[in-house]
């Protein structure tokens, strides 16, 4: 058997947890090696340099456990330090991820999409480029969302609470019709049935998580790096906050369907 090393996953937290799961129905054979840096989450309200810095230090981790590739399943990690991380590791199978801008506009031309995000993400280059490559598009909306990922990192996903805090996030621009919702970070799809119910069922709901499992599927079939195991992989959970109610909580996440 060749090429059962593990998988590299990393997010500023469990929100990753959304984009694990896309890579296990993906490639299911693959072993994954998950960190979530939850000790200095959130990444999406610290300033460029901190982020670049965590998350590099966190790669170089992943990379010193010998993960054959890295997956930065964090919009906001993405968008920091996925070029810097290219130039550092220009053989390394890396996939970042990005807004599921794209199939939204596509589904819905001409109509108001609304981008969920952190405000990080949302005032990077990255994000400012790839809403002007499709704004003639569809009308685009970017929403921060300083304060949601706090639910996911508490298991907080059914909360009165949690609610109430996207009754109020969405009351503005709900004023006129939305169409889709972008949801640009890998904790907000944990909390996507009260997204959902909030922003009422005919809203169509995106997330980057499939197309980010697919893309780390290309590239290493492309290095020929693809397991050719015949039995399922395991998963491995690490995370900066190593507590036992830490560890239970990814878990919970991993097997929860949404
Ligand atoms: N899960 C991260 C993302 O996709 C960000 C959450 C945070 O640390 O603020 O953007």
């Amino acid at each position: 058997m060749k090429n059962r090393e593990v998988i590299g996953v990393f997010d500023s937290g469990v929100g990753g947890i959304s984009v694990l799961r896309e890579l296990i129905k993906v490639m299911p054979n693959e072993n994954y090696l998950y960190f979530g840096d939850s000790e200095h989450a959130p990444y999406g309200t610290k300033t460029l340099e901190e982020v670049r810095a965590l998350t590099i230090e966190n790669v170089q981790a992943l990379l010193g456990k010998g993960a054959k590739s890295i997956v930065v399943a964090c919009n906001t990690a993405t968008s920091a330090a996925v070029a810097v991380l290219r130039k550092m590791y220009p053989d390394l199978p890396l996939v970042g991820i990005e807004p599921a801008i794209k199939p939204a506009v596509l589904s819905c031309p001409g109509q108001r999409v609304v981008v969920m995000a952190t405000p990080m993400t949302l005032c990077q280059e990255k994000f400012q480029k790839l809403m002007q490559k499709y704004e003639d598009e569809a009308q685009i909306i970017p929403l921060p969302c300083p304060g949601l990922m706090e639910f996911v990192e508490r298991g907080d996903l059914e909360s009165e609470e949690l609610h109430k805090y996207l009754t109020e996030l969405l009351w503005g621009i709900q004023k006129e019709k939305i169409s889709a919702i972008v949801l640009g970070c890998t904790h907000y799809p944990f909390a996507r049935e009260m997204i959902a119910e909030v922003a009422g069922e005919e809203v169509l709901i995106f997330d980057g998580g499939n197309g980010t499992a697919r893309e780390m599927r290309r590239r290493l079939m492309e290095a020929g790096r693809l397991t050719d195991a015949k039995n399922r992989g395991n998963v491995e959970f690490l995370n900066s906050r190593n507590t036992k109610k830490e560890q239970e909580l990814c878990q919970f996440l991993l097997n929860r369907s949404f």
